[in-house]
């Protein structure tokens, strides 16, 4: 019996915030295990700029580079703000893989810093909708035929920020509150099916330009750093002690990929921390 993951060839994937970033990375080793991949995401900037967005050429640069990997790329440009626009994006991506999907990963998030007394509202309601609803409703209209095979694994990107939740981010806490909450419930509602849902809690990520993982670079403005700086910052103060513990995308890659394969066949409601000892701290 061998040790690596079993399971995943020939699957097919569907992952939000799949043309940058962790979700990126993601559909990368996804496509290098055997699997197709469905990339969600936005691919225009968010009306009032609170938030830098995957773009046009981000999304064909995702295709590319899964088709690349001899694996089919399907690209799915949606808002997940909009219950319409994530209902035709799955209906896309199921009669592109002959209406089965193994994995959805819903990997798409947003963040922000903001007091509760200053809370923007606009920012509220884009952290709320896109972290936490749409990964119901992706969820809702793409689970259906995991139901009808008896058959699915669904990991959800949740945060250490539920291990303790830092000052003027409560937005963004509740969303990811809200996906291990979600996590557990439908755990518990799938596992007649055969469905395993469990969500994975990163560590501040190691950021990067372009298609590198953005939620740093999007913070450190507020926090008045450079993104490195802020990277430091968020890993000095949560972390185990040391350089050692520093997260990057491969770390959370490899824990979703784990998640989704039949290695962890016996898992199911779990939240797993790939955050540097945060939550033991
Ligand atoms: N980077 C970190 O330090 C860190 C730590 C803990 C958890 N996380 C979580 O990991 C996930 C990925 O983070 P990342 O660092 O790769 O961020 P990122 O900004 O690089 O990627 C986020 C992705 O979500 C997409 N997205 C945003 N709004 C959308 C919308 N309305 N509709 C569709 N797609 C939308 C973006 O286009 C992008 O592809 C997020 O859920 C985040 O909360 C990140």
């Amino acid at each position: 019996m061998s040790v690596a993951l079993r399971g995943l060839a020939g699957k097919n994937v569907l992952i939000t915030g799949a043309a940058k970033g962790q979700g990126f990375n993601h559909a990368k080793a996804f496509a290098e295990a055997g699997c197709d991949v469905a990339l969600l995401d936005i691919t225009h900037p968010l009306d009032d700029d609170m938030y830098a967005v995957a773009t046009p050429e981000m999304m064909s640069a995702a295709v590319a580079a899964i088709e690349d990997r001899g694996q089919k790329g399907i690209p799915l440009p949606c808002d997940l703000r909009s219950e319409n626009q994530i209902e035709d994006a799955i209906g896309k991506a199921l009669a592109e893989f002959g209406g089965r999907i193994d994995v959805i990963v819903n990997n798409a998030g947003i963040a922000a810093m903001d007091t509760i007394h200053g809370m923007r509202s606009n920012v509220l309601h884009n952290i709320i909708d896109t972290n936490l609803k749409g990964a119901m409703f992706v969820t809702k209209y793409a689970v259906e035929n995991m139901i009808g095979r008896r058959s699915g694994k669904i990991v959800n990107i949740s945060s250490a920020v539920t291990g303790a939740a830092p000052a003027m981010l409560s937005h963004y806490a509740a969303s990811k509150y809200g996906i291990n909450g979600l996590t557990k419930a439908w755990a518990m509602e799938l596992s007649e099916f055969g469905i395993n849902v469990n969500a994975v809690c990163p560590a501040t990520v190691k950021p990067g330009e372009g298609q590198g993982s953005g939620m740093v670079l999007g913070l450190a403005p507020d926090l008045e750093m450079g993104a490195d700086d802020a990277f430091d910052h968020f890993s000095a103060a949560n972390n185990m002690d040391g350089e050692m513990w520093r997260a990057e995308m491969q770390h959370i890659t490899d824990a979703v990929l784990f998640l989704a394969s039949d290695n962890a066949e016996m898992i199911t409601g779990a939240i797993l921390p790939v955050d540097c000892g945060h939550m033991a701290r």
